[in-house]
């Protein structure tokens, strides 16, 4: 009893120590929180779309950086800008299709031309042949459709004038040495660029309606003095600015608030493997993954995902409650490449059948072990576990432990009856020769309770 006292104090302390280290910029509550993130809890499954001039050089939306390229060398891709086949519509249709329930779309890359029409620049897509608020149709579209409408903006500038060259500015000097870095910043203001980018911010959470999420890219502190942070972006400030102009929107990790409990809504791991999203369980997150290597369009990259690896991203991130966000980046001329379409195509298959054990479901009770060769999402509120065959067992499938637990099998898929039989503590499903035409099928058990 004495014992049990006092590891309860300690547990105590420990959850008190540690809510206390963590600093508020707001006021809001846990459940409030839980509230306003609830359908994007639910919803587990985004389009990330990365547009922007880059997609005409075609080789990676860093091209700038990567091959060391000026404002003045960097022009021709703005002359050259004239996205011809530019349908939202189309693009909002496709991420319906395949499952996708919210979009977020780069209203400016580190490139720093605007898709949309800011006051505060004349590099923006208005100016370009496409002579118009790009940002403004995507919404439009992807509203019409029923999805949820985010925008990325990134934190990062080069192509600002007073935006200071840093260790991974495209003009980052040579030697690195800090009297370069002196010589050429002179002139330059990053306050200037604070205002500048709240100044666009508020245009593109006051011009457009409602908006769901806020993607805010990203920070790099620390980095020898030359890297950027919260004081440089004013992250506090910023973040205040935001929730006063959308008290609903849902916002990313990457303003460097790690010091305060409510600087973030959501953790960000970029391209991480399925493996290492095990890690993530219990907290609010959402992976963001591209189909091929690169976030912008790249002609010449072939390293595709397959359609297995990318159900696998999926399913693997609702069994360890985390959301997944795709990316596509469109061609120049506006539309997306074929291989995007086919790997759409093929989700949209999937989820068209298999969608019920991604929507509202997480990672299932400990209580419930994995079957071999499969992984397993539930959803709490139906009392539905769903099992995802991984691999196609042949004739039957064994349940360890599962005597007492269930009450009906079906596939997913068409809702056709799975026979099973007790065995023990066990159950055995048994299941037909021929697998389902889906890459991953999935069993859907009734629960007992
Ligand atoms: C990175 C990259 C970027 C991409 C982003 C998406 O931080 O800078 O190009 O937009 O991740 O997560």
């Amino acid at each position: 009893m004495l014992k049990k006292l006092h590891l309860l104090t300690l547990v105590v302390l420990v959850t008190v120590s540690s809510v206390s280290a963590q600093k508020m910029i707001g006021n809001e509550t846990d459940a409030q929180k839980d509230k306003r993130m609830e359908w994007w809890k639910n919803d587990r499954f985004g389009m990330f779309i990365h547009w922007g001039l880059y997609s005409g050089a075609a080789r990676h939306e860093w091209v700038k950086h990567n091959e060391k390229i000026d404002n003045a060398g960097y022009q021709k891709y703005f002359d050259q800008f004239n996205p011809d086949l530019f349908q939202p519509q189309k693009w909002a249709a496709e991420a319906k299709a395949a499952g996708m329930k919210y979009a977020v779309l780069t209203t400016k890359h580190h490139e720093g031309f605007c898709l949309f029409d800011s006051k505060y620049t004349d590099y923006k897509a208005p100016n370009t042949k496409a002579k118009r608020d790009l940002v403004r149709e995507y919404v439009n579209a992807f509203r019409a459709q029923g999805l949820k409408v985010g925008f990325y903006y990134s934190l990062l500038d080069w192509h600002h004038p007073d935006y200071t060259i840093d260790e991974i500015h495209p003009q980052s000097p040579a030697d690195q040495s800090d009297a370069s870095y002196a010589k050429l910043n002179k002139g330059r203001d990053m306050a200037k660029y604070r205002q500048y980018m709240r100044n666009q911010i508020t245009e593109l959470l006051t011009n457009y309606g409602k908006i769901d999420i806020l993607w805010l890219d990203f920070s790099f502190p620390n980095k020898n003095g030359h890297g950027k942070g919260k004081d440089d972006w004013g992250s506090v400030e910023l973040l205040k600015l935001i929730r006063k102009l959308q008290p609903g929107i849902i916002v990313d990790n990457r303003l460097n608030l790690e010091e305060y409990k409510d600087g973030a809504d959501f953790e960000t791991p970029e391209q991480v493997s399925t493996a290492e999203l095990l890690k993530y369980r219990g907290k609010t997150w959402e992976t963001c993954q591209t189909f091929s290597g690169s976030w912008g369009y790249y002609r010449d990259e072939n390293t595709w995902k397959t359609h297995r690896q990318l159900l696998d991203l999926l399913i693997t991130s609702t069994s360890n409650g985390g959301n997944l966000i795709l990316n596509v980046g469109p061609t120049a001329r506006g539309e997306f490449d074929y291989r995007a379409n086919n790997a759409l195509d093929s989700l949209a298959h999937w989820m068209h059948a298999n969608s019920n054990s991604i929507y509202n479901c997480t990672y299932a009770p400990e209580s419930y072990k994995v079957p071999e060769g499969t992984k397993l999402t539930y959803n709490k509120a139906t009392g539905r576990l769903y099992v995802q065959l991984f691999t196609y067992p042949k004739g039957k499938l064994l349940l360890p432990g599962y005597n007492g637990k269930i009450k009906y099998a079906q596939f997913l898929n068409d809702h056709s009856e799975l026979l099973y039989k007790t065995s023990g503590d066990d159950i055995e499903v048994t299941l037909p020769e021929k697998k389902p035409d889906y890459e991953i099928p999935v069993i859907e058990l009734t629960l007992n309770n």
